[in-house]
């Protein structure tokens, strides 16, 4: 088993998952830098787009934007998806040029169409594919450690995927407490999430719960509680090795701090135009102003100004915002007009 840095991290180990449109390079460097996670992945990309853009030299298409990373990052996974062994070998390659620290398989993804051509969550249908999924990664991945993030099932609890993955000695997997029918629907289901956890994890695997987290409780250096979104508290204690934290991470990167740190309002508004800032400076480089955007940006935005006196006027405001020069004058505006609340 290729352990790689997942063999140096302690538990609980907390990371921000990986989000297709939302985790870009610069909402993982404010996420690094606020909320110190132990590990970050990239959005996922295509495994068969990767290598058929890098052999016709294509500098400039998007996907190289969604393997930018900072060296602030580290250990920095890239998320990979497809169904094609071949590809995934091609792309693993491409991976350890670009200096990443490890290789995360998609096995989650709900996406009707991916699941359908046997992508994302289609490969826990078809097991088959998704062992030669793993080992062709593998061949690429060299000395990197690959990784495998899925779901509880494709219909339905599977424990037959869940011992699967631990013949395969990963050195990590992440899963989702829902199966692929459930999408997005219900809750995410800690219970099954800790009977497929005692599996994974007497083959050796670290295993890091994902779904609906709100809160983490870290009181101790072993201790590992989390809070839903629903209230419910949980003792992940010596069950699970960490979590993911994906959409709660959304304008808030302390929720994947270990201390329990709550920031101020100015503090939360500064590091939105300081994210706001590092998504032009990252993302404004190659592009004219034809293809450069800065819409992507506000939905971040959005999520900063929340939950506080006067955050609906402001977030309308930033929603109209087309730079980060724009975003500053509106913070320092709404700071300027309410000192009570710095
Ligand atoms: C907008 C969005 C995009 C996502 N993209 C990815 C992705 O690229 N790769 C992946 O493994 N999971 C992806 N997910 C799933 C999340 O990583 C995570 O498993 C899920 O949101 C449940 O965790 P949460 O409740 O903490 O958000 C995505 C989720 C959302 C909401």
């Amino acid at each position: 088993m290729q352990k790689g840095f997942w063999g140096l991290l302690s538990s609980p180990i907390i990371g921000l998952s990986p989000m297709d449109g939302v985790t870009d390079a610069s909402m993982r460097f404010v996420a690094k830098k606020y909320g110190q996670p132990d590990i970050i992945y990239t959005e996922f990309v295509s495994a068969e787009g990767l290598w058929r853009i890098k052999k016709r030299g294509d500098l400039e298409h998007k996907i190289w934007n969604e393997l930018k990373y900072s060296e602030s990052e580290r250990p920095v996974i890239a998320q990979i998806f497809g169904s094609d062994p071949e590809s995934f070998y091609e792309a693993a390659k491409i991976c350890v040029e670009l200096g990443f620290d490890g290789i995360d398989i998609n096995m989650g993804c709900p996406s009707p169409g991916l699941e359908k051509r046997g992508g994302g969550a289609g490969l826990i249908r078809d097991k088959c594919n998704a062992r030669e999924v793993i080992e062709a990664t593998r061949r690429g991945a060299g000395d990197l450690p690959v990784s495998v993030k899925t779901r509880i099932g494709s219909e339905a609890p599977d424990p037959e995927w869940w011992k699967l993955l631990a013949e395969m000695k990963l050195p990590a997997v992440a899963m989702h407490g829902r199966s692929f029918k459930q999408l997005y629907s219900g809750e995410a289901d800690w219970e099954i999430l800790l009977q497929a956890a005692e599996v994974i994890r007497a083959s050796g695997a670290k295993f890091l719960g994902n779904g609906d987290v709100k809160e983490v409780k870290v009181a101790t250096k072993q201790e590992l509680k989390i809070v839903t979104k629903s209230g419910r508290e949980i003792d992940l204690t010596g069950k699970m090795d960490g979590v993911l934290i994906g959409r709660e991470a959304l304008g808030n990167p302390w929720v994947l701090r270990k201390d329990n740190y709550v920031p101020t309002v100015e503090e939360k508004l500064r590091v939105a135009v300081e994210q706001a800032k590092k998504y032009q400076e990252l993302f404004n480089e190659n592009y004219d102003e034809l293809h450069y955007q800065f819409f992507p940006m506000r939905k971040h935005l959005a999520c900063f100004a929340r939950g506080f006196e006067g955050s609906v006027g402001l977030r309308k405001k930033l929603m109209t915002a087309d730079n980060a020069e724009e975003v500053e004058i509106m913070v320092e505006e709404f700071l300027e007009e309410n000192q009570t609340l710095i």
